[in-house]
């Protein structure tokens, strides 16, 4: 996907997710892991201040995020690396970031929480399953042909294996027809 992937989602940015990565970054503080950075979308989103790793299962997705990275300045630890079994100690960052990775990673919420210190935050971005049954029927006919084209999944829905991780879920909020997740959820402070 990496030579298109730009082309193909600048159109989704602008039809389905609005704001939504501005949205996703604007709360991260601290040591911040985006899963999954892909070309590097969200990297000019991200407040000053933070310190920021990523990793991509792709090195060709991340060769394109390292450009990025380049063009804005922004120093970027970028690895190689998957969502599912993610490389760092438990309790390493202070935010993780995933957007438009429900779609293509299954069950990557444990390690994310896994990964995140006691009162650090989530924020996903997606596009799921529709809480709209009549579009939900269109996105059940058209799931296969993405699936197959592109591993592209449209009926999946992260808010059940977020909370089965232990985060609480702060805000959700679904847009366009339902398809659109904002979901922010924090794991919970040892006392
Ligand atoms: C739809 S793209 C999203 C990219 C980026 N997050 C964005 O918002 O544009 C999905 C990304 O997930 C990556 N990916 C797929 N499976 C992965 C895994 N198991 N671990 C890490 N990255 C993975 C792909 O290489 C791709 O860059």
């Amino acid at each position: 996907m990496a030579p298109r992937y730009d082309r193909v989602v600048a159109i989704a940015d602008r039809v389905l997710f609005d704001d939504g990565r501005r949205w996703a970054c604007a709360g991260a503080t601290g040591q911040v892991l985006e899963v999954a950075i892909g070309t590097g979308r969200n990297l000019s989103f991200y407040p000053p201040d933070v310190q920021l790793t990523g990793v991509d299962l792709s090195p060709r997705m991340l060769d394109r995020a390292r450009t990025r990275a380049e063009t804005l300045t922004r120093p970027v630890n970028l690895q190689l690396g998957d969502a599912q079994h993610l490389a760092f100690p438990d309790a390493s960052f202070d935010t993780v970031v995933a957007t438009l990775t429900v779609c293509s990673i299954p069950d990557d919420q444990a390690e994310m929480a896994r990964v995140l210190r006691p009162g650090g935050r989530l924020a996903l971005l997606d596009h799921v399953a529709s809480t709209s049954s009549p579009v939900r029927a269109v996105q059940r006919l058209l799931d296969p042909a993405l699936v197959r084209m592109q591993g592209d999944h449209l009926l999946r829905d992260p808010g059940i294996a977020v909370r089965r991780a232990g985060l609480a879920i702060e805000e959700l909020t679904r847009s366009r027809w339902g398809i659109v997740l904002r979901l922010a959820a924090r794991k919970p402070s040892t006392a």
